[in-house]
């Protein structure tokens, strides 16, 4: 057959275009449509990739097409079919070892490839031979414990599982309902018949600023139950949070209730998922919604079972008369009917109970058999992939272009649309191609800083921002005479580096106008800002364009802005076709943005061994956890804003990790210097007595002792969780080994304990690679190491046994927990480097060869 081989691929074999060069994940995803197998870095170095060629594992980003040969390929779906996976599957989900999931089915395949070689996997073994494969999440020591749950035979059957919670594909309204009154909304031109009850919020109160109030539940003849939230899930499984809260609130078993999330024509208003909102606002909300909802079907019963309300009850998805024991379904009270009602929020009353009962697993099946879709993984008839011509350096401008021979290749099509220079192809290693073969020249870019200039070049660059980045000043007493007069005076700069969000899924778009409207699918984590974002740069109005947000694959706060929505939609007008764009690894670490870097003055003044001043001044990063917990008479806090050479934003916790990390290591080392135990030393300065008790059971439980040379202890409080971590450390000849982590947590009260855990471990991990090795290098206008293998992010062998105390608060409104639990990490290590070595490291990352500097 000229032109076309075949290669057998599960079992079946297959016929692909004869190009000898590609890529085999090229080939399964753009061929055959065999998606398991995920793109993450395109050089070998994440894993996301693999499947098995002749029960090998490989990765299938960097195998040929030409070197599979005759070879059988095995993808996770062919894992899946041949029942290969079934224990697997059970023990992901028992040991809840997946977030986002954008790796698991990597995973998933390198794990049946050492399970077949070895049947009781030590960790060490598992450690090696699933060191390839990345999970930016920091599930690793979960994926550990459920391979060693399928290896022991002790995984759940599958057929005893609860069934997955499946996610709507819902058709689209005649106008986006949060820009719609709630009486004039076609709610059932698109839901099914039932009851949809609306919350009307009257006045604003400010409680949940992130999230508007006026959300909506439907329930169905069936008795699902429907919520709807703005809010995204990009890992931190806030959905089975938000649904444990419906489900307590309306009385209707977990398994009824779904959450259809960040599709902005059906969802409330949301203003994005981050600052660890959304428990506080989104879950807010949604507890009143839910309350309203129950209200309404207790209203239903009492007139369906002629008995007064008050001896009525909501549970288990239907209401009782508690005296008769009489009960009707709430799919019975509103079949066949299209009823909305408003109710108003004053007229609510929460029953405010949490379970506080994580569910038996969490996860879904489909996640770990590959059947999970992401943004790539869409399609749309006569789809076609974007590539996007990018300037070789920050600031550098087109001068002039040469397309004919882009042109000249067969179906491709090349956008000149402005600023936007793009291919168009029908697949994307051809798009990426055609833009490779056109010819442009630059204007040189303006001089720029380099990454070891920068502490000078951030502190000679003060800028004036307003707003959120607008600088902030506190000051008590008088801090120049306390530090003049202190008997102890310590003085240090601290810095930590840009670091990246790196998820392991890179930005993707996929646009598709009809007529004048036009839906982006994209994992952003600010649907409502990107459909306004898009609307904006395609002059179209926002509630013609709809932002669909599917499973996405990691954001860590890296997917706020709406470049690629934008790249997306202007190709897809421009070549009549839905257009998806797919950044490559590359682009995700040079077009994206960082966290910022910061440059942190720090003066402390203790007498009679007690802190009498504090002066501390982050350059460049944030305010972000910058006020001290720490009782100071004279103190002066600043954050001064700084022109950054590199394009920065939000980041897991943002500044909150660099003012810790100066603040932990400054009170650490005080403390040192006076000859006191570093714990006592905070306790004796702490008022807070939630902060107090984090610190004394992460202290408890990592034993800690005054003196012991290996530990180093931090805390704090941020977005109203509350965390202190202990680390143990050892030397060996300068190498840096993490021997051991706690974290204490009190984020008030705990609504899923496990996905609680899940996220401290979570945050952990990410925080090590940031402590540790993490930096974006730069120079003249160019991340100098824009790829996976370059820069090191944590990895099985990096990460020690961790473990996260829970302190439950049922007295106090939930915090989130996904961002705090990461501040307290570097400095608790660089703490225990102190400890251990007597040499301070006020510089993150603090080993990034992995070794400490003496
Ligand atoms: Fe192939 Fe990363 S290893 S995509
Ligand atoms: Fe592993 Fe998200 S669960 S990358």
């Amino acid at each position: 057959m000229p032109g076309r081989i075949r290669i057998v691929v599960n079992g079946i074999e297959r016929v692909v275009p004869a190009q000898p060069e590609r890529s085999l994940l090229h080939v399964l995803r753009e061929e055959l449509d065999i998606t398991g197998a995920k793109y993450g870095c395109g050089e070998g170095a994440c894993g996301a990739c693999t499947v098995l060629v002749d029960d090998r594992p490989v990765r299938s980003c960097t195998t040929r097409l030409a070197d599979v040969g005759d070879r059988a390929v095995t993808t996770v779906e062919g894992l899946g079919a041949d029942g290969r996976l079934d224990a697997l599957v059970g023990a992901f989900l028992d040991e809840g070892a997946m977030q986002c999931g954008f790796c698991t089915p990597g995973m998933a395949v390198a794990a049946t490839a050492l399970l077949a070689e070895t049947r009781d996997p030590s960790d060490e073994a598992i450690a090696a031979a699933l060191d390839g494969n990345v999970c930016r999440c920091g599930t690793y020591s979960r994926i550990a414990r459920a391979i060693r749950r399928a290896a022991a035979g002790a995984a759940t059957e599958l057929d005893t599982l609860e069934p997955a919670v499946a996610s709507l594909d819902l058709a689209r309204p005649r106008a986006p309902w949060s820009l719609t009154d709630a009486r004039e909304r076609d709610y059932f031109d698109v839901l099914p018949a039932g009851l949809v009850v609306v919350l009307d919020p009257g006045e604003d109160d400010g409680t949940t600023w992130s999230t508007t109030r006026d959300a909506w539940i439907h329930v169905g003849a069936v008795g699902t139950v429907t919520a709807f939230t703005g809010k995204i899930n990009v890992g931190q499984d806030n959905r089975t949070a938000l649904r444990l809260i419906v489900a307590d609130e309306l009385g209707a078993p977990l398994d009824r209730v779904r959450l259809v999330m960040g599709d902005t024509d059906v969802c409330p208003f949301d203003m994005g998922t981050f600052g660890s909102r959304s428990m506080p606002d989104a879950g807010r909300v949604l507890r009143r919604t839910a309350s309203a909802a129950r209200r309404v079907l207790l209203e239903a019963a009492s007139e369906r079972l002629n008995v007064d309300a008050e001896r009525l009850d909501a549970s288990d998805g239907a209401v009782r008369d508690m005296p008769s024991g009489r009960s009707v379904a709430f799919g019975d009270l509103v079949a066949r009917e299209h009823r909305v009602v408003v109710v108003a929020e004053a007229d609510v009353e929460p029953r405010g109970a949490v379970s506080r009962r994580s569910p038996r697993r969490h996860g879904t099946a489909d996640t770990v058999t590959g059947a999970r879709r992401y943004a790539a993984d869409l399609s749309r008839p006569r789809l076609r992939h974007g590539a996007i011509l990018r300037p070789p350096a920050f600031g550098s401008t087109l001068r002039s272009i040469e397309t004919d021979e882009a042109e000249a290749i067969p179906g491709v099509t090349i956008v000149l649309d402005e600023d936007l220079v793009a291919a168009v192809a029908a697949d994307p290693v051809s798009a990426t191609s055609a833009v490779r073969a056109i010819r442009a020249e630059w204007n040189p870019p303006p001089l720029q800083p380099s990454d070891e200039d920068l502490s000078e070049h951030l502190r000679s660059h003060p800028a004036d921002a307003q707003g959120w980045g607008g600088g902030f000043r506190q000051e008590a007493g008088d801090v120049d005479q306390a530090l003049a007069e202190a008997e102890v005076r310590l003085e240090a700069t601290y810095t930590t580096a840009y670091i990246a969000h790196v998820p392991l899924e890179t930005r993707v778009a996929l646009a598709e106008w009809e007529g004048d409207r036009l839906t982006v699918w994209t994992g952003t984590q600010r649907p409502f800002g990107i459909r306004w974002e898009v609307a904006e740069a395609l002059g179209v109005p926002e509630a013609d364009v709809r932002v669909i947000v599917p499973d996405a694959g990691g954001g860590y706060g890296g997917k706020h802005s709406g470049e690629v929505a934008i790249e997306a939609a202007r190709l897809a007008r421009a070549v009549s076709a839905p257009v998806m764009v797919r950044w490559s690894r590359e682009e995700e670490f040079t077009w994206g943005y960082f966290r910022p870097a910061a440059v942190i003055d720090v003066a402390a003044g203790a007498r009679g061994g007690v802190l009498t001043a504090w002066s501390f001044t982050n350059i460049n990063a944030g305010a972000a956890g910058i006020e001290s917990p720490y009782t100071a008479p004279h103190r002066r806090i600043e954050f001064q804003p700084a022109e950054s050479p590199l394009r920065q934003g939000s980041y897991r916790a943002l500044a909150a990790t660099a003012n810790h990390f100066a603040r932990e290591s400054h009170i650490d080392e005080l403390a040192h210097r006076l000859g006191a135990d570093p714990v006592e030393f905070r306790l004796h300065h702490l008022v807070d007595e939630r902060l107090v008790e984090v610190l004394r059971a992460a202290a408890d439980r990592a034993g800690w002792r005054t003196g012991n040379a290996a530990l180093g202890i931090a805390c704090g409080v941020e977005k109203d969780c509350y965390v202190a971590t202990c680390a143990r450390v050892r030397l060996d000849d300068d190498r840096l080994r993490i021997e051991r982590i706690v974290t204490a947590v009190d984020c008030g009260a705990i609504v899923d304990r496990d996905g609680l855990v899940n996220q401290v471990e979570g945050a952990t991990v990410m925080g090590l690679g940031g402590a540790l090795t993490e930096a974006i290098r730069f120079a003249d206008g160019r991340i100098t190491d824009p790829c996976l293998s370059r820069y090191p992010v944590p990895r099985f062998t990096d990460v020690p046994p961790i473990e996260v105390v829970p302190l439950d608060r049922p007295d106090i409104s939930s915090a989130g927990a996904g961002e705090t639990p990461i501040v307290a990490v570097a400095p608790a290590i660089a703490n225990a480097i102190f400890s251990a070595s007597g040499i301070r490291i006020r510089s993150m990352p603090l080993a990034p060869d992995g070794t400490i500097t003496r």
